[in-house]
């Protein structure tokens, strides 16, 4: 008898488990969206739970740029690059993004996540190493995974760990190191100096994901490479329009004959649909933008350092943050879902992240900033974050770090309401979809 494929689909019922309880904090649906406030259930809620940083998604004069783009193209490209899917847009883009970052070439594709994966799996072989941060995004773990490359793990942000994990390496082999330029958690910075010190003592390539610090960090919002000045000293420079540019859509960037071969050899470029007419039009208004209206960057900044002194001045472990994104450390599982759950409650949107996207025992809450909020919008959050810290409190050191103990992803009392009996009571394997549902969603 066949092995029944559906059966774990069947007996799957975390998510239903969590909406029964009423703390579910997934897939919450926007009905409007004004970029630092959003509608949901008819009711307008501030939106901290965004990437759109410098406000741009919104924008009147992107939204008309995607709208020409679509007169003039049409929908989609119904294409490859490869084959029929190239427009005069996305050359002109490629052109663009590559004068703006000092970089020879550029290589669009059609998400971020696809970026990571087809760069690494096209550039590495079998005998060479990946060196990955341990707190790199979702979508280079996963390149990693599908590139014929071994790969090493090193502590986050540790020069020295990188340093001790080169040093092993055989030296006939290639190396590659990767790693966040803005972490996507934390939202601390990549010690990028001494890592590029390191990178060029053993021969390593340089490959930095600036998808939450272009349009937010180094001059006109051109990254950490060139907020360090290391820009030449880093081979491989990512990027996201999923986030500062308000759209969607992703690329690598670097020399002319390392683009070149990676255009002929990653399958998730070739074997895909080209972006967007629309989405190509809005990126390219967007990056005009950033570099015309350099006080959007001010403004953010601004928001950030009051977000920073705000959430630190209530009581709040805010980490090592260096950026717009500000975990607000909460501990337990439970209390960061019953957190968030209060915020929305309260107009606040929010969301929590728990074990894998971070680390055991230390759930948070991402927040994230816009150059668009106002004080009054961060004053309100600022407020009801206070508020809910008196109901709930703040850190709490929570059950899961324990030695040894590893429980279901909604597997956990809830705190304050009313309900102290286990959620779910099979806390003995790993609940691997309730787990891989959150990391998706919350990297
Ligand atoms: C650091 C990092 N890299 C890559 C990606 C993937 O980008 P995209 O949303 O364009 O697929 C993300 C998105 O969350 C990210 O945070």
């Amino acid at each position: 008898m066949a092995k029944d494929l559906f059966k774990k689909c069947r007996e799957y019922s975390d998510s239903a488990d969590a909406r029964a309880q009423g703390f579910y904090p997934y897939f919450r649906c926007i009905e409007q969206s004004y970029g630092n406030h959003v509608v949901c259930g008819g009711e307008e809620k501030i939106m901290i739970g965004s990437n759109n940083y410098l406000g741009l998604a919104q924008d009147p004069r992107i939204v008309e740029a995607a709208c020409e783009a679509t007169r003039k193209f049409g929908a989609g490209c119904t294409g490859s690059r490869l084959l029929n899917g190239t427009i005069s847009l996305h050359n002109e883009l490629e052109e663009a993004l590559a004068a703006f970052l000092g970089r020879e070439s550029a290589l669009l594709f059609s998400t971020g996540f696809f970026a990571n994966q087809g760069a690494l799996a096209a550039l590495t072989e079998a005998d060479d190493f990946i060196l990955c941060d341990r707190e790199n995004h979702a979508s280079i773990i996963e390149g990693c995974q599908v590139a014929p490359a071994k790969l090493v793990p090193y502590r986050h942000n540790s020069v020295e760990a990188l340093r001790n994990r080169l040093k092993r390496i055989p030296q006939e082999s290639g190396s590659l190191i990767i790693m966040d330029g803005v972490f996507s958690m934390s939202g601390d910075m990549a010690d990028l100096p001494p890592m590029v010190k390191a990178a060029k003592e053993y021969g390593a390539v340089m490959y930095v994901d600036e998808a939450h610090s272009l349009g937010v960090v180094g001059p006109q919002g051109r990254g950490v490479t060139h907020h360090f000045g290391v820009n030449d000293d880093v081979e491989i420079v990512m990027g996201t329009f999923s986030k500062s540019f308000g759209s969607m859509g992703g690329f690598i960037s670097g020399s002319h004959e390392m683009i070149e071969f990676v255009k002929h050899k990653a399958r998730c470029f070739i074997f895909t649909a080209s972006l967007a007419p629309a989405v190509v039009g809005g990126v390219l208004k967007a990056l005009e933008i950033m570099q015309s209206e350099p006080e959007r960057i001010d403004m953010l900044w601004k928001n950030t350092r009051k977000m920073h002194e705000g959430f630190k001045s209530i009581g709040f472990k805010i980490g090592s943050t260096q950026s717009p994104i500000v975990p607000i450390l909460i501990g337990s599982e439970a209390k960061a879902f019953a957190f968030a759950q209060r915020l929305f409650e309260e107009g606040v949107f929010a969301i929590p992240a728990i074990y894998p996207a971070v680390r055991y025992g230390e759930a948070i809450v991402r927040t994230s900033f816009m150059s668009t909020h106002t004080d009054e919008d961060l004053d309100k959050v600022l407020y009801i974050f206070a508020k809910i810290a008196r109901e709930l409190g703040t850190f709490d050191d929570p059950a899961y770090t324990e030695t040894g103990r590893r429980r279901n992803v909604f597997d956990f009392a809830l705190p304050q309401r009313g309900r102290s009996e286990e959620v779910r009571g099979d806390s003995g394997d790993t609940s691997r979809n309730g787990s891989e549902l959150h990391a998706a969603f919350s990297r």
